[in-house]
């Protein structure tokens, strides 16, 4: 059976009703289905209690609710534990964890590309400048997609002194997924642990973390269908009973006096304080949900209607495109600027003339815009509810904002 593009459209009480928004800005945020609000409601109506602590029936069923969660989670990714799996608020508070607790020493080199948003780049800066470590950067080939030589080289010269390679799966900015598994293999050859940040290619795409043997992985469930302030760091058992532990009070002990605690094993240790319940859930249900769309089908999806954007947008006069210019590199991301305007300026149009939401400026991808002194994109991002009209649509409206640049660069 193919997809059904408009069955999953009725999950979705924003595109369900009769003038539903052009929704394209999934690499910020998703929209979120029924299901799972309903579970999140679930939560708050049913059993809104803690997990993890009262032994009453409420409690009890958030235990299991929890666990539940857990275990979708692990089996989405193949993770070889339910314990490797850990709650966190997003994918940059999973990254400021491995940041924070991973025991560099004095004199380690830390490699990142140079196409990481923010929340890759700055958690390594700060603990780069706190631990005395080095930060080097991967340049990406001139068509943006990332270049094992130069990772190799860098390999290479530094050998042992690696002690963490940290680069997006999949980048925000242009949609670009990199040869992950041979980034790991050749990494771990010099003993270096990587840290995939994960949050724009699960979401899209099959990610089994086994065969990738990623030491750490960091996603956000508000990028795929489930609430917005949950989120997982993966690791493997041993990376991450080798983190320290930073982040401690409630639920992170198994025992404490008035001088020291013995901590909880995995994933408890690194879940301190009362969790986000209904995130979890939602979570949880979020995957189910993902899980069965199909990841083969949303990707092929997505992939599809991106190359039509493309096509669409290549015909138009100004526009220039950020990335590679074969649209099949880039997933379900279009990154563009269209000369005499600015990102902004196309975003607001698309916004105010036809209920268009793109995202614009410099996508958290402040180091990528300044190294090549473009001031910002427009970005379209799709996902499976997405349709080939709604993507006609963004292109007809895009060329009457590319007229208006065609002016502006003629004053
Ligand atoms: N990193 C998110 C984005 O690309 C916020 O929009």
């Amino acid at each position: 059976m193919g997809y059904d593009v408009e069955k999953v459209r009725q999950d979705f009480p924003l595109l369900a009703g009769s003038k539903p928004p052009i929704y394209f800005d999934n690499a910020c945020i998703t929209l979120r289905p029924r299901q799972v609000i309903d579970k999140v409601n679930e939560y708050y109506e049913e059993y809104p209690a803690c997990a993890g602590r009262s032994v009453h029936r409420l409690s009890r069923r958030v235990d299991e609710e929890v666990y539940k969660a857990r275990r979708l989670v692990q089996r989405f990714i193949h993770a070889k534990k339910e314990e490797e799996v850990i709650f966190q608020r997003n994918a940059t508070e999973a990254i400021n964890l491995v940041a924070r607790s991973f025991p560099f020493r004095k004199g380690d080199v830390i490699l990142v590309s140079d196409k990481e948003h923010n929340s890759n780049l700055l958690p390594w800066q700060v603990v780069a400048e706190k631990k005395g470590l080095a930060l080097d950067v991967i340049h990406s080939n001139d068509d943006n997609t990332f270049s094992l030589d130069t990772l190799k080289d860098q390999l290479a010269r530094y050998g042992s002194r690696v002690a963490m390679v940290a680069v997006g799966h999949t980048a925000n900015l242009d949609g670009v997924t990199v040869p992950a598994r041979d980034i790991i293999k050749h990494a771990h050859r010099v003993g270096a642990k990587v840290l995939l940040d994960a949050a724009q290619s699960i979401p899209h795409q099959a990610v089994n973390a086994r065969t990738l043997d990623a030491d750490y992985l960091a996603f956000s469930g508000h990028k795929m269908l489930g609430p917005s302030g949950i989120g997982v760091l993966y690791g493997q058992e041993k990376s991450l009973q080798a983190l320290d532990v930073n982040n401690v009070g409630g639920e992170t002990v198994q025992d404490a006096t008035y001088e020291r605690a013995t901590w909880e094993g995995l994933p408890h240790r690194f879940e301190a304080g009362l969790q986000h319940y209904a995130g979890i859930l939602g979570l949880g249900t979020a995957v189910e949900y993902l899980q069965r769309a199909g990841l083969k089908h949303v990707y092929h999806h997505e992939q599809l209607l991106n190359q039509s954007l493309h096509d669409g947008l290549r015909e138009l006069p100004g526009v220039s495109f950020i990335g590679p210019e074969d649209a099949r590199l880039r997933g379900g991301i279009t990154s563009f600027n269209i000369g005499g305007l600015s990102g902004h300026d196309v975003a607001s149009m698309l916004s105010a003339s036809k209920d268009i939401m793109i995202r614009s400026g410099a996508h958290c991808v402040h180091a990528w815009f300044n190294k090549h002194g473009i001031n910002g994109s427009a970005r379209a991002s799709l996902y499976l509810y997405n349709t080939e009209e709604e993507v006609s649509s963004f292109v007809e409206e895009v060329k009457g904002v590319a007229r208006l640049g065609k002016r502006r660069r003629k004053r």
